[in-house]
């Protein structure tokens, strides 16, 4: 496992190696830097000197990331002598991301919060795997860096393939390296439901597992018929919780609703508009059976999302929201009772009502709502944030109305696209997305006023996972 892990960020890093030097193949790129003449020289003698708990937790991190990428790990100690080559890190009580690093021949010194100095740790670690190429050098240099947006996140589709929660911590461990600061986890769709909830068994009993799963590309609609499944207890969901928050992430957790709830619906028909389910979802794609908007359903979902709101500290909870078919609404009494008593004129603005009901519930227990950009349709709830993903179109006219927006387009943000040759990559949903692409890719658009670009909060990359069969293809 261990070799495999160092592998991985091996691999990750050595991007970054094959640049001409040290300094300018750091990713994502300093705010700010200079170099300055000569080296500082890291081995496994080099000393780390942390004193205050949030520069210990840093050098701790360091320290297991080091070990993974150089195979060696650096004593810290609370005080130096004049012959030490050492590192230090000094913690300030700043709460933003910023940081400071000086590389001097003697000594290298990473000043930050406690956000700012893991922020900085990932730099030093970039740097330090790079000097295994280079006798264990380190170019003199002095850097300031903050970032540029508050959210930068990173999504997994945990339901059309279950990951392990160790394969998740290591996914965590990427983000840290690569300074993303939101962990946007998706739990739930049609294919499979993947977080314990205490009050409803079923949802994990039944809406954990399917029958099969589709083979292949969609448009032969092949089955294999070998059972898959899996999901988190709410240990492992809190141990995942904790690990991110001590490499700075936070993890959003995303229950989908009013749509890709297929697998909730397979565990609890009734609360579906025909009260009757087939299976949890085998194929990729929609389905039309959906939540039926009636009481039941919210008080439901309500206690759902009261125990993920206790799993979760975050700020925001992602409540899904894109590509509901409404064709089980259009038909269905209790949604026509729905729309009757609340004078909604068509199912948009059903859908309307069924986010603000939601987003309502999770204003009052201090929460905000965050939903793909479908959530616009028929009306935005007054205080949701809106992830625009086909295309920015969502994002800006979020932004126009007041409401704060995530930028994560198909076109730039979508890493289950081919990222090279299709000839040679294995098979994908579709798309392609290089990673100059990406590199390249700014989430403000032109044409918004300042206060409108204020309100974008920054990018995120989504990986959904439906041709993505294991670990490795991850
Ligand atoms: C999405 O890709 N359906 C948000
Ligand atoms: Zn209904």
């Amino acid at each position: 496992m261990k070799i495999k892990i160092r592998y991985t960020i091996f691999l990750m890093l050595i991007f970054s190696s094959l640049a001409f030097s040290q300094e300018s193949s750091l990713i994502p790129f300093p705010n700010k830097i200079s170099q300055k003449g000569g080296v500082f020289l890291i081995s496994a003698e080099t000393k780390i000197l942390a004193n205050a708990p949030a520069a210990i937790q840093a050098a701790e991190l360091f320290n297991s990331w080091l070990n993974q990428t150089n195979g060696y790990t650096l004593p810290i100690v609370a005080s130096v002598v004049r012959k030490d080559r050492y590192i230090a890190f000094s913690a300030l009580t700043d709460t933003s991301e910023k940081y400071l690093l000086k590389v001097r021949r003697k000594y290298v010194l990473l000043e930050g919060g406690p956000a700012g100095l893991i922020r900085g740790t990932s730099t030093l670690l970039q740097l330090a795997f790079q000097s295994l190429e280079n006798k264990g050098q380190i170019s003199c240099l002095k850097i300031y860096d903050q970032p540029k947006f508050g959210y930068r996140g990173v999504h997994l589709d945990v339901s059309r393939h279950f990951l392990s929660k160790e394969f998740v911590k290591k996914y965590i461990d990427l983000l840290a390296i690569y300074k993303m600061n939101t962990f946007h986890w998706h739990l739930t769709d049609d294919q499979g439901w993947r977080i314990q909830i205490n009050k409803y068994p079923r949802l994990t009993d039944v809406g954990a597992w399917r029958s099969g799963s589709m083979s292949g590309p969609y448009r032969n609609q092949k089955f294999d018929s070998i059972p898959y499944g899996g999901f988190y207890t709410q240990s492992d969901i809190r141990e995942v919780v904790n690990y991110a928050s001590q490499r700075q992430i936070t993890v959003i957790p995303e229950i989908e609703m009013p749509g890709h709830s297929l697998a909730a619906l397979a565990a609890y028909p009734e609360y579906s508009c025909l009260g009757y389910v087939k299976e949890v979802g085998r194929g990729w794609g929609g389905y039309e059976d959906v939540f039926c908007v009636k009481d039941s359903t919210f008080t439901f979902l309500e206690d759902v999302l009261t125990e993920v709101m206790e799993l979760f500290p975050s700020k925001y909870i992602h409540i899904g929201g894109d590509e509901c078919p409404k064709e089980r609404w259009s038909k269905c009494p209790n949604c026509a009772n729905t729309r009757f008593e609340n004078n909604l004129r068509n199912d948009e603005e059903l859908q309307s009502y069924f986010i603000q009901r939601i987003e309502k519930f999770l204003n009052s227990k201090g929460r905000q709502l965050i939903g793909w950009d479908e959530i616009l349709e028929g009306g935005l709830a007054p205080n949701a944030t809106v992830m625009s993903w086909r295309g920015i179109e969502g994002g800006k006219a979020a932004v126009r109305s007041g409401h704060q927006a995530i930028m994560s387009p198909g076109t730039h943000c979508y890493f289950d696209h081919y990222q090279g040759e299709r000839a040679t990559e294995p098979l994908a949903i579709g798309g392609y997305t290089p990673l100059e692409k990406v590199y390249a890719y700014r989430p403000i658009p032109d044409s918004l006023t300042k206060s409108e670009q204020k309100l974008i909060l920054g990018a995120q990359a989504n990986l959904w996972t439906e041709y993505m069969y294991d670990e490795k293809q991850v």
